[in-house]
């Protein structure tokens, strides 16, 4: 029977680079490796939908530390670690020691010795880098304050299928310059896009990781323009992004949000600047009558649910890569 391994081709990306290391932004890896993912991804959702199986992962074991709720994370890492032919464990981090004041370098060595790779929620990006550098297996980011890059993986997938190729492509994402932003920018930039973020002003994304992106984009032929005109941003584009206004953790600023992202919602006004065959993406979960309109998300350009579905395959390719 054929196996992902002999399907998945891709020139000077040998699958045995990706060993032992750790996803914890997007744009860890080059471009290259990137588009082997994606396309290592493909193949997987292929295979899984042919009820082909791939089970490289037997007796491994992913622990999943979560500090923030979650649904399409969780039950997407378990269901494609099931599917590797592994096992995961789900830690709510206040139930562990963690949550008590063991140190996160003790506690990175431990589980180092019991589980095969990590999978960390949290909320500071650097309780995650601390992670990795005292485990000396892989850890991967299921989104922290700062970065989301299972997300940016899946997403580019989502748009790959539905507009045939990454490069050229406009995408326009609409709102906070959170999480979700950071990532899909870095790994949009990389992968040659025409990216144009448009946030109010005061939620911006990180200077130094635009600063990342541009020079992503200077090295890939893509684009990128940051600016506060929504309209701009949209106009023309094959893709329109957004979040919610209010991430987890940020809901004490809730009230001061809902007004200062008032004019940025996603709604058939700003959608009728886009190309006339746009996809409109979110990662889930929405706001509807927040940051997009019932009409949008639920119309006939919504590709959210793909989207969703997108974790599922490209976190396997993640996992079954990184896991020795
Ligand atoms: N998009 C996303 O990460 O969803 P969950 O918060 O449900 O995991
Ligand atoms: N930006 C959102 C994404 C949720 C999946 C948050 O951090 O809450």
């Amino acid at each position: 029977m054929e196996t992902a391994k002999t399907l998945v081709h891709y020139q000077a990306v040998q699958p045995s680079e990706f060993k032992g290391k750790d996803f914890l932004r997007g744009d860890e890896f080059n471009r290259q490796e990137l588009e082997y993912l994606l396309k290592f991804a493909g193949e997987l959702k292929r295979m899984q939908k042919n009820g082909q199986p791939y089970q490289p992962l037997k007796g491994k074991t992913l622990g999943m530390i979560f500090d923030k709720a979650s649904t399409r994370t969780r039950v997407s890492f378990e269901v494609g670690m099931y599917q590797l032919g592994g096992m995961a464990m789900y830690l709510n981090g206040k139930e562990l020691q963690l949550g008590r004041g063991e140190p996160i370098s003790d506690t990175a060595k431990v589980l180092s010795r019991y589980v095969d790779a990590i999978m960390i929620r949290t909320f500071a990006h650097a309780g995650v880098e601390e992670l990795a550098e005292h485990a000396t297996i892989p850890i991967i980011n299921g989104l922290t304050d700062l970065f989301h890059p299972c997300q940016a993986l899946a997403d580019l997938l989502t748009i790959q299928e539905q507009k045939g190729s990454l490069q050229g492509v406009k995408l326009a994402y609409v709102g906070d310059g959170n999480n979700v932003a950071n990532s899909l920018v870095l790994a949009a930039t990389l992968l040659g896009l025409d990216v144009r973020i448009a946030t109010p002003a005061g939620y911006e994304m990180d200077q130094t990781i635009l600063l990342q992106a541009r020079q992503y984009a200077d090295g890939s032929g893509g684009k990128l323009l940051a600016t506060t005109d929504a309209e701009l941003a949209v106009y023309g584009a094959d893709v329109v992004y957004t979040d919610v206004w209010t991430s987890m953790g940020f809901e004490a600023e809730n009230e001061a949000r809902l007004k200062d992202f008032a004019a940025y919602q996603v709604n058939r006004a700003l959608t009728n600047l886009a190309s006339p065959e746009y996809i409109f993406m979110h990662c889930l979960p929405a706001h509807r009558g927040e940051e997009v309109t019932a009409d949008v998300i639920d119309g006939p350009h919504s590709v959210v649910f793909e989207q969703a579905e997108n974790r599922l395959h490209a976190q396997k390719a993640i996992m079954a890569s990184l896991i020795e």
